[in-house]
């Protein structure tokens, strides 16, 4: 008999034999042990079985919650790639239009901003609605703005008896089959109005609470654009009126630093500057001889050669310039660049005696370009030289009083341009201080 048998229940001893002979007694005995014994061992293995399925089943929940995590993951990531997309580059408007139409159903829609403290009302953002957003609101869109003034109740129209008393909406492109209209409030003031409309179905009291929803988070996104905007600017007129200041002082300087700041964006860009490093070395060309407001005129001026006192005076620049711009907090990364912009490649300069790559690249990159402008301008001490004398005294001194990587790419870039002069280098006028900010280049116009 085979053990597949005995496990089928089979007896393994035969019945008919005697029941009093000792080793048939043993060999029962066995037989019942050997059956328990089966019997356990498929009670363990059936056991095992069911444990097996059940981490089965949690193996697989747990690859589904995975999936599911970087699917969410990947979700948010995107989003978070839109706003940041948005705040940087793109339109807030039109997005927070494509969320609602997208959350709620609707096929057609609008954004209006209030028109509150003076601004005038506009259409910002449409979807599907003809001569939107270039045309100024219809008295219809005007009459659901003043609607919802002040109120944080949606407007729903689900059928044509519901809020007749608004004025007909006379563009054919307005004749919404149904619609919905909800306040965009910020400090409980009407921010804007999103108009979504044409549903398949119903607009119902969820998609108002998610228009709220989405209207609230609008608003702090617009305000806080707003924000930057006005930062940049204040910082902006800051750097102007500082950059006047300097020109007013010395009249043969005007326009060099805006030509050195030109120029040296142009070296920074060679050199593979991040954007942060170039508004560095924008800023530190533009604003480096900020500190000669506080030298007299008489030694900035003075045709002949300068005693001792007088050119440690006409040193102090540097220093005076680093402390003025430390008090402007956003200009603060550009304080150093100015310190050194007289530092010499080999030590040999002032104020510090940095050599070599412990000077800003941002100064090194000046102390080239400053040199230079000042080689082919007028000064009250001296005649404008030629660019090929001014070129040919920077490759001289690379090494000594430049750094010659720097000088090489700042010839390249003059052979680029081929002029001697600045004039029609009008492309690299901008400069951005949106990294100095910690924020990224602003295109959103937010009013
Ligand atoms: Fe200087």
């Amino acid at each position: 008999m085979s053990e597949d048998q005995s496990a089928k229940g089979m007896p393994i001893m035969p019945n008919d034999l005697p029941s009093n002979d000792p080793v048939l007694s043993v060999l029962h005995e066995a037989e019942s042990r050997y059956r328990a014994a089966v019997d356990d061992l498929q009670e363990e293995t059936q056991a095992r079985e069911v444990e097996l399925a059940a981490l089965r089943v949690q193996i697989r929940q747990a690859r589904d919650r995975e999936r599911q995590e970087r699917e969410r993951a990947d979700g948010l990531a995107a989003a978070l790639r839109d706003v940041h997309q948005v705040i940087s580059h793109g339109d807030l408007y039109a997005l927070i239009l494509q969320v609602c139409l997208r959350l709620t159903g609707a096929t057609r829609g609008l954004y209006i901003t209030a028109g509150t403290h003076g601004c005038t009302r506009r259409v910002r953002a449409a979807v599907g609605i003809e001569g939107y957003p270039q045309s100024p609101p219809s008295s219809w869109l005007d009459a659901i703005c003043q609607r919802l003034a002040g109120q944080d109740n949606p407007l729903i129209r689900n059928r044509s008896g519901d809020h007749d008393d608004l004025p007909l909406s006379t563009p054919t492109s307005e004749s919404f089959q149904n619609f919905l209209a909800a306040p965009v409030l910020l400090l409980r003031d009407l921010h804007g109005v999103i108009v979504v409309a044409d549903k398949p179905g119903e607009f119902d009291g969820d998609d108002a609470q998610t228009l709220l929803h989405v209207g609230s988070q609008a608003a702090v996104a617009a305000e806080n654009i707003q924000l930057r905007q006005k930062l940049q600017n204040a910082y902006l007129a800051t750097v102007s009126v500082l950059a006047d200041a300097m020109e007013a002082k010395d009249p043969y300087t005007q326009g060099h630093c805006e030509m050195v700041s030109r120029y040296a964006g142009r070296i920074g860009r060679r050199l593979a500057l991040d954007a942060r490093q170039m508004t560095i070395v924008r800023y530190a060309a533009l604003l480096h001889d900020i500190g000669k407001i506080g030298v007299s005129d008489g030694i900035l001026n003075k045709p002949g050669p300068l005693l001792p006192a007088e050119r440690d005076l006409v040193r102090s620049h540097v220093r005076l310039g680093h402390d003025l711009i430390l008090h402007v907090p956003a200009l603060a990364p550009v304080a150093d660049a100015v310190l050194h912009h007289h530092e010499w490649y080999d030590g040999t300069g002032y104020p510090d005696g940095l050599r070599g790559a412990e000077i800003p690249v941002a100064a090194r990159i000046v102390c080239v370009v400053d040199s230079y402008g000042a080689m082919i301008s007028r000064r009250s001490y001296k005649e404008a030289y030629g660019g090929p004398y001014a070129r040919a005294e920077l490759s001289r001194c690379a090494g000594t009083q430049f750094d010659p990587e720097i000088v090489d790419n700042f010839l390249a870039a003059l052979d680029e341009i081929d002029t001697e002069d600045f004039d029609g280098d009008r492309e690299d006028d901008e400069i951005e201080l949106a990294p100095l900010l910690g924020f990224e280049k602003e295109h959103t116009e937010i009013t």
